[in-house]
């Protein structure tokens, strides 16, 4: 892994803290290292933008054979595309077993199945791997079960005898990276507020037993947090209230800001005087995304004119939430029309090349008077307004230089709200109410 400058932070969740009672389980994401170029963060996010558009695609389309080429080419691993070689993602501390075995997984919002590293991974892969013979309480999905034919994503047809275990394929295809393996249910322990400890079981895990790519040298897994039957997030929300929240520190921040990944009450806090924006998710059952409508962006106090298309998800467009991408990537008509505005704001100040940004400064070239950045807002339904600091769309990628950071998407597309335009601000899935509320915390403390 190539760790070249400090642009995006890898967020470890460390470890419990104390909250209120057993109804909720908190845990720490607290920055671990830096990451890799800005560049290859972009070009990663690219790849699971087309996944993700791939398997949105292959839903729309209603087709069968588009669905059959997404799993076949195994194009689409939301959980291995080349976005995990560069880790600008958030990590988070797992105990899974009888007894407990610890990893370090990747907390994706765009991921329906849980994975860890397994025995048989290769003698070159570093870190840690679970190993199933090891632990009491793990058992294995028979192929021949409805989990493994219709929840388990990707999983293999061919089932000789219906006792043989539940076997998944991901690999993604330009990104090399992916995972094989079998899937099975185990224990996961949480930590609890107070330092007691919470057993979940019947965890859905995918036990991988081979991944490609550069992808995990950091991680040992992806703790999937997506919307799905399987997925740790539903899993964890059922018995801790339907719903969980996490906060994202500033990406640059030091190693020892830390957010968090929260089950259970105690989103956006109710103590704190402004109240959280609230607005619909659009949950759907074949996808493991969380949708958001937008209305409207605005720059400057000013809505842009982005046709309504750009935001509908019936039109092939719309937008989801995902903490596995780091720049938001913006369907082409929204893209040109955001950095249009803001380019136009930052028109006077000295630009340098940094692609693949197409617009980017010289900060220390600007003269006295310069522009600021012009306040950017993206309006959802329900009056939600997000007002993400400046920081989080004209973003540092070295000492002295900022760039719009949006990227361009394919229109038709799906639009991805990443990591960054989220950071410090308390985001909470309420899954079961089908809202998400969120709400500035530039400390992520509460
Ligand atoms: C299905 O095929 C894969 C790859 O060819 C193999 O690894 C796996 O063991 C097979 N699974 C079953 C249940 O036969
Ligand atoms: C930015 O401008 C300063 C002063 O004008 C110059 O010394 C520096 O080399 C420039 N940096 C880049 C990255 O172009």
């Amino acid at each position: 892994m190539e760790w070249s400058g400090n642009l995006l932070a890898v967020l470890v969740l460390a470890a419990a803290a104390a909250v209120a009672s057993g109804k909720s389980a908190r845990l720490e994401l607290v920055p671990a290292a830096p990451v890799a170029s800005v560049a290859q963060r972009a070009r990663d996010d690219r790849h699971r933008h087309a996944y993700i558009s791939a398997k949105l695609a292959s839903r729309r389309g209603g087709s069968r054979r588009v669905a059959a080429e997404v799993g076949s080419s195994a194009a689409s691993l939301p959980v291995s595309s080349g976005a995990y070689a560069g880790t600008g993602q958030y990590f988070v501390k797992f105990l899974v077993g009888t007894p407990a075995q610890e990893f370090t997984l990747v907390a994706d919002t765009g991921s329906d199945l849980t994975w860890v590293k397994c025995h048989g991974a290769g003698a070159a892969t570093p870190g840690r791997v679970f190993c199933p013979k090891n632990s009491e309480s793990w058992a294995p999905i028979p192929c021949s079960s409805n989990t493994c034919k219709l929840d388990v994503p990707f999983s293999l047809a061919n089932c000789s005898a219906p006792a043989s275990p539940c076997s998944y394929d991901y690999r993604y295809k330009e990104a090399s990276a992916g995972a094989r393996g079998v899937v099975g249910t185990d224990s996961a322990t949480i930590a609890l507020p107070g330092g007691n400890v919470a057993q979940l079981r019947d965890v859905v895990l995918g036990c991988s037993s081979t991944h490609d790519g550069q992808s995990f040298q950091a991680a040992d897994g992806v703790l999937s947090l997506g919307n799905s039957k399987i997925s740790f997030a539903s899993r964890a929300a059922a018995r801790f209230g339907g719903s969980f929240s996490y906060c994202l520190v500033d990406h640059l921040a030091p190693r020892d800001a830390t957010g968090y990944l929260a089950f259970g009450p105690g989103g956006p806090a109710p103590r704190d005087a402004a109240p959280a924006a609230q607005t619909p998710l659009l949950l759907d059952p074949q996808m493991p995304f969380y949708g958001v409508k937008v209305e409207a962006i605005h720059v400057a106090g000013k809505a842009l004119a982005i046709p309504a298309e750009v935001w509908d998800a019936s039109k092939n467009g719309g937008a989801i939430l995902d903490s596995g991408t780091t720049l938001t990537v913006l369907a082409s008509p929204a893209y040109k029309a955001v950095v249009a505005a803001l380019s136009a704001h930052l028109a006077g100040i000295p630009k340098v090349a940094f692609p693949p940004f197409e617009h980017c400064y010289n900060w220390t070239a600007r003269r006295p008077g310069a522009p600021e950045i012009p306040k950017l807002a993206v309006q959802f339904a329900g009056s939600a307004r997000l007002e993400p600091p400046a920081k989080s769309y004209v973003i540092d990628v070295k000492p002295d230089v900022k760039c719009i950071g949006v990227q361009e998407g394919e229109w038709p597309g799906v639009s991805v709200i990443g990591n960054i335009l989220q950071q410090e601000h308390l985001w909470e899935f309420d899954v079961k109410n089908r809202f998400v509320r969120f709400k500035q915390s530039t400390s992520c403390t509460r």
